[in-house]
């Protein structure tokens, strides 16, 4: 049926472009709007809202069920040609949107200038992008679990190892290396606990919010959710038009992966310093130095603290772009996807790095193991010691405190001091005091929940496991 004929768009102009345009689009222009470029990425989860839209309108009666599988046959036509990269992308036509409905009109003429009833690019890629970051959300998800898998297998490696722990980078408490795997295996939990909480609000179905008011045709909003998986239908056409509140949570989501990737990459450059000479990296992650031949640089753990920058940065980027807008859509929210998708990207490709490095890289235990006396690591053991025969916290601190003054002078350990230098620092300090020294017993007298004690500890490894599988 050709009844239109004379008063059908051409396909050389954008398709947005409706009969009151008097003149052609600018050319400075169409290369200015374009978000071709970036949201091609898109082009799985539009064809795929496109076909459960078009299902939709086949149901209440706006296609026939022929007209619906002609769309559904050539969307998936589509779909395998943009998959191999057989689909030129036109600026003229501005995003993935209207590439594919174009590419819809130009195999189906007017059965393809159905598809567009009832949904504008508004409703369309507030929903194309929920669909995007769910399925972003479940890949980090799951490579922040292999994260904690391996940190966790790292647990029962190292289950013999001390570490010191530090506060203000200063040699603090001896600590079970177990535990201090645990710790980042707990971030990463809580990263993943954001995921799913973010998820929630990311998997609203705005299908069929249209432009900003809904629409006068019949349609079936819950049936286009259901089909797309979504768990509900939001319900308020002019904020599903304006809302990118959870692209902005996303970039954060990402942003604090990245942050505790940042620290943990920090630690490790430090750990295989010389100064330090906890850890060897895996060579395979480090690069080499074109003047100096004995350089192994950790340059995969200085790009993931340095490449964190630019997820913040995204962050910011987003809270400020919609900032002070106006409802309902503007076209500034095109401009959230490049700082999205590099969130993605860069979050994802330092996970991908930091789980072989963890699971390679080798404790040095015994440049540890002679250093554990350094630093007085027992020392708060001592002062508890103390506590528990009846000395006040106070007095016990400031005790020890002159303890750890003699021993720097006698350049030796607490342990090391006479019985005599102990009565010299108090009178009644019991000598026995000193058998509470050195860092196993230290780790060992540990006694409280979510302590380095090792028995504690070897229950939370085994709660983990369990968790984790
Ligand atoms: N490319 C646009 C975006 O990402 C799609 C929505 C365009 N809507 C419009 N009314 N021009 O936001």
């Amino acid at each position: 049926m050709q009844a239109h004929g004379s008063t059908q768009p051409t396909t050389d102009q954008s398709p947005s472009r409706s009969g009151v345009f008097s003149a052609q689009t600018d050319k400075r222009l169409e290369a200015f709007s374009e978000s071709i470029s970036f949201d091609h990425r898109l082009y799985q989860h539009d064809i795929r809202g496109s076909i459960a839209h078009a299902r939709m309108l086949a149901h209440c009666g706006l296609l026939t069920q022929e007209e619906f599988a002609q769309i559904e046959s050539a969307l998936r036509e589509i779909e395998s040609e943009i998959a191999a990269g057989k689909m030129a992308w036109r600026p003229e036509l501005e995003d993935i949107h209207m590439h594919i409905e174009s590419a819809l009109i130009e195999r189906l003429g007017d059965v393809g200038r159905k598809l567009h009833t009832a949904r504008s690019r508004n409703d369309q890629v507030n929903t194309d992008l929920r669909m995007w970051i769910r399925d972003a959300l479940d890949e980090v998800d799951s490579l922040l679990q292999r994260l904690q898998r391996a940190f966790v297998d790292r647990c029962e490696r190292d289950a013999d190892v001390i570490l010191p722990a530090y506060t203000h980078l200063q040699r603090a408490q001896p600590v079970t290396a177990a535990h201090f795997w645990l710790a980042y295996v707990e971030k990463f939990q809580r990263d993943r606990d954001r995921i799913a909480d973010c998820r929630r609000r990311v998997n609203i179905c705005g299908l069929g919010a249209a432009a900003c008011a809904g629409t006068s045709l019949p349609i079936d909003r819950q049936m286009t959710a259901e089909e797309l998986g979504f768990e509900g239908v939001a319900a308020n056409s002019i904020d599903v038009s304006s809302d990118r509140d959870f692209v902005v949570e996303t970039a954060f989501v990402l942003a604090m992966i990245a942050e505790h990737l940042s620290g943990w990459a920090e630690e490790w450059i430090l750990w295989s310093t010389v100064e330090f000479g906890f850890l060897k990296l895996p060579h395979q992650f480090c690069t080499g130095s074109s003047i100096m031949p004995q350089k192994v640089n950790p340059d995969t753990l200085e790009l993931t603290r340095g490449k964190t920058a630019r997820v913040i940065g995204n962050l910011q980027t987003l809270l400020v772009l919609i900032k002070g807008l106006p409802l309902a859509y503007n076209r500034d929210l095109q401009e959230d996807k490049p700082p999205l998708f590099d969130s993605f990207d860069t979050v994802r490709a330092c996970l991908e790095l930091a789980i072989p490095i963890v699971e390679q890289a080798q404790l040095q235990r015994e440049a540890i193991a002679q250093r554990l006396d350094d630093g007085f690591l027992d020392a708060t053991t001592l002062m508890e010691h103390l506590i528990l025969q009846g000395i006040p916290q106070r007095t016990a601190h400031h005790l020890v405190g002159k303890l750890v003054g003699m021993a720097q002078a006698r350049r030796c350990r607490l342990a090391d001091l006479t019985p005599d230098e102990l009565r010299s620092a108090c009178a009644d300090l019991d000598p026995s005091a000193l058998d509470a020294l050195g860092v196993e017993k230290a780790v060992k007298a540990y006694r409280s929940y979510g302590s380095s004690n090792p028995q504690l500890v070897e229950e939370q490894v085994q709660r983990w496991r369990q968790r984790l599988q």
